[in-house]
């Protein structure tokens, strides 16, 4: 939801920035911009559209002259007016000096907005962004009331601004007369610093900057950072100075790259092998389950009596898959909510309650105030979060980290698998404290979770005939999704992804459902995408399922089975049979969505469609 850049060094920040936003581009591409200090005055650049548009109006006007060291960088996921080359980040100040680049929303912006044009400065754009621009220069100039004294410094100015904003906001801020320096500002969005020999970078996402430097610094709620080519300092918002977190970027940039494919997606997927095997590695040591972070004691965890799963889009689907696992092997009562729900129906929380926040990005803004929510409550926080130091787990009291590499095509597709897993380490770990699993079941269980890789790697192997089915339904008008058990968060996430990446109407239903109405839609030739129990695991689930395929088929559905390798019972009632290998029931989630995934991805293709960067959508939702 909107990537920023901000460079200081010795290099031509031009290329830096721009090499920055297309790491970030996954973050929003409703347009793209670049603010560089230049002789005294700014730069500016800004298109609507993606990022190719922004470098084509560059290479029009020449680069030339952008040879200065410092500048500033946005790719939007527009909020406030549409995506226009107005709307377009960064903003500017009135007298020319200020440009600023936000991600977030200020929620006081009209009122803001009604001061400055009491004073005679009026919006050239619909944004709320644009006013922080105005407010800058003024503090800047020593004319914003209460904050004269900020006169001539930018760090001041940006912190007396910063008071002034009420919602969700990391602004970067460069000023014309101040080359050397770019300030920030932080509150409820990401930010993150690098730190290279003589070069300092801001961005959303260490993304950014992994091609110079893997050495970075966690940034908290509510500070104000200002980089130099030498360095940075940090304060809170009240001006004083705090300690900042350094860490290192455990992956490099070939992780951020394409690596021959032709979307990042394509290549995600192929990557779920080591991005399960990545996350369970690590979590038994000396038999026992460990988590990543663990801010609670073992009685904590004993003293847990209810738990809740929060969650948004793929996420959630697999919290729907924590609820099976943590009922199956603590006993404990869980409930898996919306986390965009959860805070607003009163839910009953106390200290004995954990909740776990699962999100691949860790600032989502939904998922973030349903956990808050949750502390208000004194309930306990657990953190499933692909991203180190992101808001999520650093609000947290416990986290496991789905150490899945960057995810930069926008479905989610290895963080699903990844969080999986790491949803079920919960479960073993919960019940490891409460004694509901003898010490040789966890391990046991946990050694069937360590072989899923190379089962996941088989079904990857096999996918010859997804791609040659994902073209032929592209002409589609919609595909039905049918789960029971642990398959039905597996057919809403093969629908979500259709949604989102064919723009085709995909729904999914709990196979024993259909009766109750959704059988009606049944028509020749619809595709009905069934995800099947194994005749070994469940017997009942199975037979039951092999009903409901008989059901349809009798109504004219074109069937398309993911089913056990050797489950002949179903093979007359299949148009098209993929076989994934055998494994426990718990763990058929983590087969049987790849083909669902390479089918989307291909149906998608087929239509013409950007896999990687689907319409209106973006990685990161940090707005409610
Ligand atoms: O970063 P998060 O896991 O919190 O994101 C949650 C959803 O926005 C995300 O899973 C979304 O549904 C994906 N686009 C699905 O592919």
């Amino acid at each position: 939801m909107c990537g920023i850049v901000g460079y200081v060094g010795h290099r031509v920040a031009l290329d830096v920035v721009l090499g920055g936003l297309r790491r970030l581009e996954y973050r929003g591409y409703d347009s793209a911009g670049v603010a560089l200090p230049s002789d005294g005055s700014l730069l500016i650049e800004r298109r609507a559209g993606a990022l190719a548009n922004l470098e084509a109006r560059l290479d029009e006007v020449g680069r030339d002259g952008f040879t200065g060291t410092s500048g500033i960088g946005h790719t939007r996921w527009a909020t406030h007016g549409p995506p226009t080359d107005r709307n377009a980040h960064p903003h500017r100040s009135s007298d020319g000096k200020v440009a600023v680049v936000h991600n977030g929303i200020i929620e006081n912006f009209l009122e803001l907005r009604a001061e400055l044009e009491a004073r005679g400065i009026w919006a050239e754009s619909d944004t709320d962004t644009e006013t922080a621009a105005h407010l800058v220069a003024l503090a800047h100039a020593g004319e914003l009331a209460g904050a004269e004294d900020a006169a001539g410094d930018l760090t001041a100015a940006v912190r007396a601004v910063a008071r002034r904003l009420e919602g969700a906001f990391t602004l970067v801020v460069t000023h014309a007369d101040d080359p050397d320096r770019i300030v920030a500002a932080r509150r409820n969005s990401p930010l993150v610093l690098g730190l290279g020999e003589g070069e300092t970078f801001l961005a959303s996402d260490v993304a950014a900057f992994i091609e110079f430097t893997r050495s970075a610094v966690e940034l908290g709620q509510d500070q104000i950072v200002t980089i130099t080519r030498d360095g940075y300092t940090v304060t809170d918002f009240a001006g004083e100075p705090v300690a900042a977190t350094p860490f290192q970027v455990t992956w490099d940039l070939a992780a951020a790259e394409k690596g021959g494919h032709d979307y990042f997606m394509l290549k995600e997927i192929e990557e779920q092998p080591g991005a399960i095997a990545n996350t369970l590695r690590g979590h038994l040591v000396d038999g026992r389950i460990v988590l990543d972070e663990q801010r609670l004691s073992d009685q904590d965890l004993r003293d847990v009596d209810k738990v809740f799963v929060v969650a948004c889009g793929t996420a959630y689907h697999s919290g729907l898959l924590a609820k099976y696992a943590i009922e199956h092997w603590t006993r404990l009562p869980v409930e898996i909510e919306l986390a965009s729900e959860f805070r607003y129906r009163d839910p009953v929380l106390d200290r004995s309650t954990l909740v776990v926040a699962i999100s691949q990005s860790g600032e989502t803004a939904d998922t973030l105030e349903a956990l808050r929510h949750a502390k208000d409550q004194k309930a306990r926080v657990l953190a499933i979060c692909n991203t180190n130091g992101a808001q999520i787990p650093r609000e947290s009291d416990a986290v496991i980290y789905t150490h899945a590499g960057p995810e930069i095509g926008v479905a989610a597709t290895k963080t699903f698998t990844a969080q999986i897993a790491a949803n079920y380490l919960v479960g073993l770990a919960l019940a490891q404290a409460r004694g509901t699993k003898y010490p040789d079941e966890v391990v046991r269980e946990f050694e069937q979770l360590e072989s899923i890789p190379e089962a996941v790697a088989e079904v990857l192997e096999s996918l010859g005939e997804a791609r040659a089915l994902g073209q032929e339904l592209a002409p589609s008008k919609a595909v039905l999704f049918l789960g029971r058990h642990v398959g039905y968060p597996v057919a809403l996430e093969g629908a979500l992804k259709l949604k989102e990446l064919a723009y085709m109407h995909a729904e999914a239903f709990a196979a024993g459902e259909l009766k109750h109405g959704p059988i009606a839609l049944i028509e020749d030739g619809l595709p009905v995408v069934v995800v099947m129990p194994s005749p070994k695991g469940r017997a009942v689930l199975h037979s039951k399922l092999l009903s409901n395929i008989q059901e349809i088929k009798a109504r004219g559905a074109r069937t398309v089975v993911i089913a056990e390798t050797g489950d002949e019972t179903v093979r007359p009632f299949a148009d098209h049979l993929f076989e994934i290998p055998a494994v426990p029931t718990l763990l058929q989630p983590l087969v049987a969505t790849i083909p669902l995934q390479v089918i989307a991805a291909e149906i998608a293709r087929a239509r013409g469609y950007d896999v990687d960067k689907p319409r209106n959508l973006a990685k990161s939702v940090t707005v409610e």
